[in-house]
């Protein structure tokens, strides 16, 4: 099968295709999720928390990202895979140009960075050297403690505003795809309009271009916290292999997410 590239998913977009997509972390998943017809993979930084049992995404490193970036790439040589710029890792477009280097490296397609437009010269720069991003916008993790905790982002009419002009700044900049975590689904469908490039969301609604999860949320291993979001896949189905599918198809049939996973 040809290799996925970012031409796949604005042909996908164009066509009114859902694009489907997941996190991975090991090379064993990461070839179960190729075979089983995943759109592209991305190496979250959200190892931080299912990986190595941190609290947030604070402490993972672009050491640790490569690693797993490295071994993801072993297990799906031709999927599409996006790295996560982990916490402070591009403070400067200088760090982010010598840190994105090493994710490139290890075999990621593109980089994804949490923020609006304080990053737009260090998109801009690191398309013109070859490196694709990804942008993130909503909920931002690395910002918990900005926050104040994990939640929904984007509700008054003035973040809902500052969060469109925010998207159009960073496709502007040369972003060629944007996460949108946990926002109303309003706001991620007039995104997702409004925006030429694909919009992925988690915690967004139905209306996104295409969705995104945490694999260990859609497999039930997260026995702490459920998010609102989330759905385990594989409860109702005989294997790791029929969950993934059964993910897969319901995103292309646009059955998930349903009402009960969105914010409104
Ligand atoms: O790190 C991660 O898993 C992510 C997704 C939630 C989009 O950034
Ligand atoms: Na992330």
């Amino acid at each position: 099968m040809a290799a996925t590239t970012i031409a796949t998913l604005n042909k996908m977009k164009a066509n009114g295709d859902k694009i489907v997509s997941i996190t991975a972390y090991d090379s064993s998943f990461a070839k179960l999720f190729d075979s089983c017809g995943m759109d592209f993979m991305l190496v979250g930084d959200s190892l931080g928390n299912v990986i190595q049992g941190a609290s947030s995404t604070l402490p993972v490193t672009i050491a640790d990202v490569a690693y797993h970036t490295r071994c993801v790439r072993n297990g799906a040589p031709n999927a599409f895979v996006i790295a996560d710029m982990p916490f402070m890792s591009y403070s400067t477009p200088a760090q982010a140009y010598t840190e994105a280097a090493e994710l490139m490296r290890t075999g990621a397609n593109m980089v994804k960075l949490e923020g609006g437009e304080w990053l737009i010269e260090t998109i801009r720069g690191l398309v013109e050297r070859g490196v694709p991003v990804c942008a993130h916008l909503g909920l931002l993790p690395q910002s918990v403690n900005v926050l104040g905790g994990y939640k929904v982002q984007g509700r008054e009419q003035s973040a809902a505003e500052q969060t469109v002009r925010h998207a159009l700044a960073l496709q502007e900049a040369g972003a060629q795809l944007l996460v949108l975590e946990c926002v109303p689904s309003e706001l991620a469908e007039l995104i997702s309009t409004k925006l030429h490039i694909p919009v992925i969301g988690i915690g967004a609604g139905k209306d996104c271009d295409g969705q995104i999860l945490v694999m260990h949320d859609m497999l039930g291993m997260n026995s702490d916290y459920l998010p609102k979001f989330v759905k385990n896949f594989l409860a109702e189905s005989g294997s790791l292999e029929a969950a993934v599918r059964l993910y897969i198809d319901e995103v292309k049939a646009g059955t998930f997410p349903g009402a009960e996973h969105t914010f409104s």
